[in-house]
């Protein structure tokens, strides 16, 4: 029988990903024969682990923290989303070309409309963050036409930057986080606050009832923002959601088969970790 395909989640710190045991539950659902494993990247040599891991027969990684920037570069091929986002969470290896993806946005989407069951278009989205988690997800969420998106950053000249670059996509408003107005249907929290258990000093008052605060943080304690935003009554939701379903859609990447995230949510549940996907 031939070796299993073999891919991997790349990142610095890595051990903690729940990535392999996400694909390994949509290989056992789809029957698809691969292998799935942790790969640890020192800080300098990115570069040289993905082309070794290529080298030896790798078909594709997932890139995590903080290498999304780099494998954008690595990239010898874009996807349209990837070069949209300035990232690449999703490297495929054909013949000699390295083919840079990006699902995270995709995933989001995903999980706020289909998982969560709100509906973006016509809502009032407030995006919290202007580094490279926001960046992804500007024009998948410009897609679904909201009827206000607006970036708050703590430096405003990021959010104004990003506004700028995404401006031939949709209107974006910026604000820096004292200067936000108006009440929002969907809070998403794009910043790297939650790793540290602090959050974007934001008022209570952009939350509209009812409301979807959600963070793309996840682990086994809700984020500082997450319980702000359940105590001034939104739902709440970790980015645990998006995580699975980026992960599904590079598996469709990658496979070419849709699987289902759905038994995947009721398997994993039990035993997050503090991760940004
Ligand atoms: P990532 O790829 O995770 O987005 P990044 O590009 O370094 O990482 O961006 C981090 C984001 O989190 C930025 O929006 C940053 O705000 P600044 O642009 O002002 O630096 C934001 N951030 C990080 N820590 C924060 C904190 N404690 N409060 C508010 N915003 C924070």
């Amino acid at each position: 029988m031939a070796d299993p395909d073999r891919y991997a989640v790349i990142g610095n710190p890595i051990a903690h990903s729940k990535s392999p045991d996400i694909h390994a539950l949509f290989a056992g659902q789809t029957g698809q024969v691969m292998q799935y494993r942790h790969l640890l990247a020192p800080m300098d040599a990115f570069e040289e682990t993905v082309k070794q891991f290529a080298a030896e027969g790798g078909k594709g990684l997932n890139v995590t923290v903080p290498f999304k920037t780099q494998a954008f570069e690595l990239a010898t091929s874009l996807t349209p989303r990837a070069k949209a986002a300035g990232a690449v969470n999703t490297l495929k290896f054909e013949n000699n070309t390295i083919i840079g993806d990006n699902t995270d946005g995709k995933g989001l989407i995903a999980d706020i409309t289909a998982n969560a069951g709100y509906p973006i278009a016509g809502k009032r989205v407030l995006l919290l963050g202007a580094g490279g988690a926001a960046r992804g997800v500007i024009l998948p969420l410009l897609d679904q036409q909201p009827s206000r998106l607006v970036i708050a950053n703590r430096t405003l000249a990021r959010a104004r930057e990003l506004a700028d670059y995404f401006s031939d996509a949709g209107k974006i408003e910026v604000c820096g986080f004292d200067g936000i107005s108006g009440e929002f249907d969907i809070v998403i929290n794009a910043t790297s606050a939650g790793l540290d258990d602090a959050m974007p000093p934001i008022s209570a008052a952009v939350f509209a009832k009812p409301s979807l605060a959600l963070d793309m943080v996840y682990g086994d304690q809700l984020t500082a923002f997450l319980r702000f935003a359940r105590e001034h009554g939104a739902e709440v939701r970790d980015g645990f959601g998006m995580l699975v379903e980026q992960a599904a859609e590079s598996f469709f990447v990658w496979r070419g088969v849709h699987p289902d995230t759905e038994p995947v949510f009721s398997a994993m549940r039990a035993k997050p970790s503090p991760e940004l996907a």
